[in-house]
């Protein structure tokens, strides 16, 4: 018995269509890419379970290879699941809301969230991720470059903002900032608010 038995399963998307994006645009990115990340995640599994670990090598070696790849995929599987399950809203939120309220605090308006949240998008080569930063409990936009490259350890991804070109290209071709508005038009905030909730949970513990 071994951590590396463990197989995931690609899971579904609860909604039927969205606004702004084709069904191809989604299946393509839903289907394909973060279903290879799964299913890469698991061929890395089977692979670790019979690895020699005696000739483990940083130059290289291909338990250290492995290991690169499994937190690749890892991640690539964990952030694609954030970035489908935040979908199928309207992209309106209510005042009152306890996430509405730490980002007014937190960036001094929702305005100035967005804006911030829409530059780290531009800047982003891989991802834009609002969490909590653990070290201060205040919500920052991340920059990720790659799936398992720029996390903040211990910060629990709330929104995550995929801006690689597959997320965006069949429907938008190289207009990036386009692909932003469907992206905030299509949020659904009180799955958000739910998930801020539990995250901040986590964090008073
Ligand atoms: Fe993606």
């Amino acid at each position: 018995m071994s951590n590396y038995d463990e197989q995931y399963d690609v899971k579904e998307i609860k909604y039927k269509e969205l606004q702004g994006f084709s069904e191809k645009q989604i299946s393509f990115h839903h289907n394909i890419h973060y279903a290879g990340y799964v299913k890469k995640r698991n061929e890395v599994h089977n692979k670790l379970k019979g690895v020699d670990k005696a000739s483990a090598n940083a130059n290289y070696s291909e338990f250290r290879a492995l290991k690169r790849e499994e937190t690749f995929n890892a991640s690539g599987q964990l952030l694609h699941e954030s970035y489908f399950s935040t979908f199928g809203g309207d992209g309106k939120y209510a005042e009152d809301m306890d996430v509405i309220k730490k980002i007014t605090d937190d960036f001094g308006s929702f305005d100035n969230f967005k804006q911030d949240m829409i530059a780290t998008a531009k800047a982003a080569r891989g991802w834009a991720i609002l969490a909590i930063d653990p070290t201060d409990g205040r919500l920052r936009n991340f920059l990720a470059d790659a799936h398992n490259d720029g996390a903040v350890w211990g910060a629990i991804p709330l929104i995550t903002l995929d801006v690689y070109e597959h997320a965006f290209y069949v429907d938008y071709g190289p207009d990036k900032a386009k692909y932003l508005e469907p992206f905030f038009a299509n949020l659904d905030w009180k799955i958000i608010n739910e998930r801020y909730n539990k995250v901040k949970a986590v964090y008073s513990k």
